[in-house]
């Protein structure tokens, strides 16, 4: 059956080519162009990607205009009301959920590898104490490429679902040596006997015989409300589609580099404001707004093409309707208010800051509305979470999704190395 096409025009010469219209399973079809510069002699011009598509993949779909997204299919409401992080780290990996003794192997699994080489903690030594752990915990997943596999190609499946298990399990240990050496604090090791998130929290907490801090003279112990959240927050984070991180990691790893270099590049892309580091800059940005009656003047500012300030948390490349996780977390926030004695004041700001940005032409005209990281800090505060390990915590929830689209990558024999074009302008 002939192909539906898309036919382009040069106006300048009436030269006229043919383009094949590739549908996927859901969402916006594509034109396939990557014969445009044989063709026409042209490069197609798309500075930031807002209208490319640089690969096909079945993990995570996203539709912008609905605030919809799936993991496999399945819809994040239920993912997230459902099942735990680990279950949707299986059913990325895994193209489906876990069966009960599935899960618990998987459990098992991460748990016996959450352990890293003393190499590495000796590595966090050499940082300064006050290096902001984004930049200890990329330098260290970068080292971590030493310690595994000296050829630098994944030479079979098995391989490959071995590097997976191995970095998903060891980047809450990694992070929290980041944080530990951060605060001056001796490193801790993994407590096998907790949960993958309940052990996060406890390596963050701990103290270096493994006690935790005392209230009221008594051992104050995780609550399980905190792993709840804090579990739904990694959830929330564990695979947005071809977002400037996981485009990081999928160029890296085109160029044939170790997986874990890959995986180093993305935390440092996704470490910018623009990106993972809003969560971290909205709590500072609640923080300088100070009180309601101040709303007025930072949304001015917002406006201001004159003035580089942005509202943190706010806008997204592909959602121009309300984000999704930010639904999601806007009603954990509330939910655990009280149990988590999250901030009041913060929450009330925060609160305010949207219903006037929502209401406002400016934000109305530009779909700006509210993304993933406009309410994580609130419930991360209220989980005595310092801001600096905010985006860390990022890190956490998406290694899993950067993972599973480089493995999709390296799956794809016919792939090649991610190298685009320019418009030269110079001499
Ligand atoms: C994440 O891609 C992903 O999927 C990312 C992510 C993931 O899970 O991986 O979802 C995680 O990164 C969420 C986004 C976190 N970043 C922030 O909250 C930072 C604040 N947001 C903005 O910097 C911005 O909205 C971006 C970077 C998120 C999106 O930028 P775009 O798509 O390039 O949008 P744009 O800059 O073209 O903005 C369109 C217009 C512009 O105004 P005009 O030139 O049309 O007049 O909206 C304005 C922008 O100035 N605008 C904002 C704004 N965001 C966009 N104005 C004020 N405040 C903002 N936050």
């Amino acid at each position: 059956m002939k192909k539906d096409t898309w036919t382009f025009t040069n106006n300048r010469n009436n030269e006229s080519f043919d383009f094949d219209i590739l549908d996927g399973s859901r969402g916006p079809a594509v034109v396939d162009t990557a014969s445009f510069y044989k063709q026409s002699g042209m490069f197609l011009h798309d500075p930031g990607f807002n209208s490319t598509s640089g690969c096909a993949s079945d993990i995570t779909y996203i539709d912008g205009n609905k605030g919809e997204l799936r993991h496999r299919g399945y819809d994040i409401e239920e993912l997230t009301s459902k099942y735990k992080y680990l279950d949707i780290c299986y059913l990325l990996l895994n193209k489906r959920l876990p069966n009960k003794k599935e899960a618990f192997d998987f459990d098992m699994e991460l748990r016996h590898r959450s352990f890293i080489h003393t190499g590495i903690t000796e590595l966090f030594a050499s940082f300064r104490d006050n290096a902001h752990p984004m930049a200890t915990l990329s330098a260290s997943i970068s080292a971590l490429s030493t310690f595994y596999f000296e050829h630098l190609d994944i030479e079979s499946p098995a391989e490959m679902r071995l590097m997976e298990s191995r970095i998903i399990a060891k980047i809450p240990t990694l992070a929290a040596c980041a944080f530990r050496h951060s605060q001056g604090v001796p490193l801790i090791f993994p407590d096998i006997e907790r949960s993958f998130t309940e052990n996060f929290l406890y390596m963050m907490r701990a103290f270096p015989d493994g006690k935790m801090p005392l209230v009221d003279g008594k051992q104050k112990f995780i609550k399980d409300v905190e792993v709840r959240a804090l579990d739904t927050i990694f959830s929330l984070h564990a695979d947005h589609e071809q977002n400037a991180s996981t485009t990081a990691v999928r160029t890296v790893g085109s160029t044939g580099a170790h997986p874990y270099a890959a995986i180093s590049a993305g935390v440092s892309a996704l470490w910018g404001k623009a990106h993972g580091g809003a969560n971290e800059a909205v709590i500072h940005q609640l923080e300088m707004i100070g009180d309601i009656s101040n709303i007025d003047t930072y949304i001015a500012k917002a406006k201001d093409k004159q003035d580089p300030f942005r509202l943190m948390g706010f806008g997204h490349r592909v959602y121009k309707s309300y984000d999704p996780r930010a639904k999601i977390l806007k009603r954990l926030k509330d939910e655990l208010r009280d149990e988590l004695g999250i901030d009041g004041r913060l929450i009330k700001i925060a609160d305010k800051l949207e219903e006037v940005a929502l209401n406002d032409e400016y934000f109305i005209k530009r779909n700006l509305y509210p993304n993933v990281d406009f309410y994580s800090g609130l419930i991360l505060i209220a989980l005595k979470i310092k801001t600096n390990m905010f985006t860390p915590i990022f890190v956490i929830g998406r290694t899993v999704g950067w993972i599973t689209q480089l493995a999709e990558q390296l799956e794809d024999k016919s792939g090649r190395i991610v190298r685009p074009r320019q418009l030269y302008v110079g001499k």
